[in-house]
């Protein structure tokens, strides 16, 4: 797994750092590429460039109104402007157990609910808590690329279990199995997934949940993309379908992709109550409470409808559709349907080796730099995922502009 994160695009593990000045861990730490990439595409529109953006891994829609309403009257309460409890106030972590017992099925106490800064954090803490030095953790590839870090950092070691294109981008319980050894601690999971739209169905849910639960292995299962299915798939909460898993699961979620909230990041994570205690006392003497006014924010968010996001789902379903049929027209680009989430993954190793703008790429990371230093198309390249060979677009851009986008890239691989 070493090998597979410094696969990553960016600089060179410990790359710059001379002498002790910044500690090896933290020297050690990639750059999150899918930020990095949004913040060119960012820096050449500032410079009055047509940038189309397709790496992002955030909803174009604004927040829904009420959830806005609601962040302006906290904002001129009082009560609001203080500490509060670490834990998240107890009106949001009482309406997030409610709400996942709506969701997903499963049931929680408020108690088991830790209020965090985005999903991020609730990933950071839970590996925090869990991992010791040396204790492995199995992250199927692709990977969304905060999870190895995370991992890295809190003194685990990530396990790269690779799958491609032709197993859906899903892992099977023989591929856990085999990647499995003494020091096997965790399985990180996530459905629909960030970064190839894989949504896992209920029995394969099911098989890999048991066979964790045999060995003793906790399950980390990320479900922040959980309403956003299309088609006929189907959302299904790992611990619910393995209720054996009950006392070793902790579940990441939060209202960024659901309520188009990625910017006032209020994520949580619900687990076992030593777990969440334990990741209390870590986040108290880092962030101490989530800003209350983005707490006051979720509150209404999750205590509401789930209108926003089946409006926003009706758009990206539309949009999914039409990327991933015109990836498919171009030559040399293969894409599988995503079933869920909001991105597309597909192969682009049928373009390596034309002749392009003058140059010759031989992979997906020079490939990208390519799409946005001559068509200004922002994308992801697969190495920032562990899976070289493949691009993420994020579809949760304009109609209009996703299909110049996709355009502009058919014209610059065609030689144009
Ligand atoms: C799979 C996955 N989990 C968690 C997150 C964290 O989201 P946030 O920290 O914005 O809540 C993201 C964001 O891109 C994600 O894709």
């Amino acid at each position: 797994m070493a090998q597979e994160t410094e696969t990553t695009v960016g600089p060179p593990r410990g790359a710059g750092v001379t002498g002790n000045r910044i500690s090896a861990r933290i020297a050690a730490v990639s750059p999150s590429v899918t930020l990095a990439v949004d913040a060119k595409a960012k820096a050449l529109q500032a410079q009055g460039e047509s940038v189309i953006g397709f790496g992002a891994g955030e909803p174009d829609f604004p927040t829904p109104e009420a959830v806005v309403a609601a962040a302006e009257a906290a904002c001129r309460d009082p009560r609001n402007h203080r500490y509060t409890p670490t834990a998240g106030l107890p009106e949001l972590r009482e309406a997030i157990a409610i709400k996942t017992g709506r969701d997903s099925g499963l049931e929680v106490t408020p108690g088991q609910v830790l209020v965090t800064n985005g999903g991020k954090q609730a990933v950071a803490n839970t590996f925090a808590v869990l991992c010791d030095p040396g204790d492995e953790v199995l992250v199927p590839a692709p990977y969304w690329t905060t999870y190895p870090e995370s991992i890295a950092l809190a003194g685990g070691v990530p396990v790269a279990v690779a799958t491609d294109a032709a197993s859906g981008f899903r892992v099977s319980v023989e591929q856990l199995e085999a990647a499995r050894t003494p020091r096997t601690k965790v399985l990180l999971f996530v459905s629909p997934s960030n970064p190839t739209g894989a949504v896992y169905p209920k029995g394969e849910i099911e098989a890999i949940g048991r066979w964790a639960a045999e060995h003793g292995i906790w399950v980390v299962t990320d479900e922040i993309y959980e309403h956003l299915v299309y088609g006929g798939a189907e959302f299904h909460s790992m611990p619910v379908l393995v209720p054996e898993l009950a006392d070793s699961c902790v579940v990441v979620n939060g209202v960024a992709k659901t309520y188009a909230m990625t910017g006032w990041r209020v994520g949580w994570m619900l687990g076992p109550t030593d777990v969440i205690a334990a990741a209390t006392n870590l986040q108290s003497h880092e962030t101490s409470n989530v800003a209350n006014v983005s707490q006051r924010a979720a509150l209404a968010a999750v205590s509401g409808d789930l209108s926003a996001v089946a409006m926003m789902r009706t758009a990206f379903d539309r949009r999914r559709l039409t990327i991933h049929r015109m990836l498919n027209e171009i030559d040399g680009v293969e894409c599988l349907l995503p079933e869920g989430a909001f991105y597309v993954f597909p192969s682009v190793t049928g373009i390596y080796g034309r002749e392009l703008r003058g140059r010759i790429p031989t992979s997906s990371a020079e490939l990208a730099e390519l799409a946005i230093e001559e068509a200004k198309v922002a994308v992801v390249p697969g190495e920032a995922f562990g899976s070289p060979g493949y691009f993420r677009l994020s579809y949760a851009l304009g109609d209009d502009d996703l299909v110049e986008g996709v355009s502009r890239l058919a014209r610059l691989f065609a030689g144009g």
